[in-house]
């Protein structure tokens, strides 16, 4: 899809356990300035529901799993994270929905910038509208 994917991460497995190391510019393609991590979700939960205008964004679902809606006005897909060495990127203009997260997930984020509000865009139509002009 246009602008998001999965990427394969490196994982260093063995008898002692699996470690997955991230770099920003490196395994994923932006310097990380942010990181946060979502948990505790009902499954009956939806969230998301946004857009950036800037952000650039990597989604790892350390434990359990969690699907995500990604859509922009031509396409739409959705992805199952339940691998913590693989993570999805997305990028600027993209809406996002997370649900049906596991009992046990965590879905830890890296970001691309300090959180700004002034980068969301939480209306559809308003979404829909900016990105038709920004796919064009
Ligand atoms: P939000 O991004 O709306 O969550 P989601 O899209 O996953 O439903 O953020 C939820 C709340 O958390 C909102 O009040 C802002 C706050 N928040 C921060 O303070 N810093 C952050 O980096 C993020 C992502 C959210």
């Amino acid at each position: 899809m246009y602008n998001s994917g999965m990427l394969k991460l490196k994982h260093v497995t063995g008898n002692y356990g699996d470690l997955v190391p991230i770099e920003g510019k490196k395994e994923i393609p932006f310097e990380i300035k942010r990181v946060y991590y979502i948990y505790n979700v009902d499954q009956n939960v939806r969230r998301g529901f946004h857009s950036h205008n800037q952000l650039h964004q990597a989604l790892i679902c350390v434990k359990g799993s969690v699907k995500i809606l990604l859509k922009n006005p031509n396409e739409e897909e959705v992805f199952l994270l339940n691998d913590p060495s693989e993570a999805l990127y997305v990028g600027p203009m993209i809406w996002r929905e997370m649900f049906d997260f596991s009992e046990d997930a965590v879905l830890l984020v890296l970001a691309s910038e300090y959180y700004n509000e002034d980068d969301y865009i939480r209306n559809y139509d308003f979404y829909l509208e900016e990105a038709k002009k920004y796919y064009n």
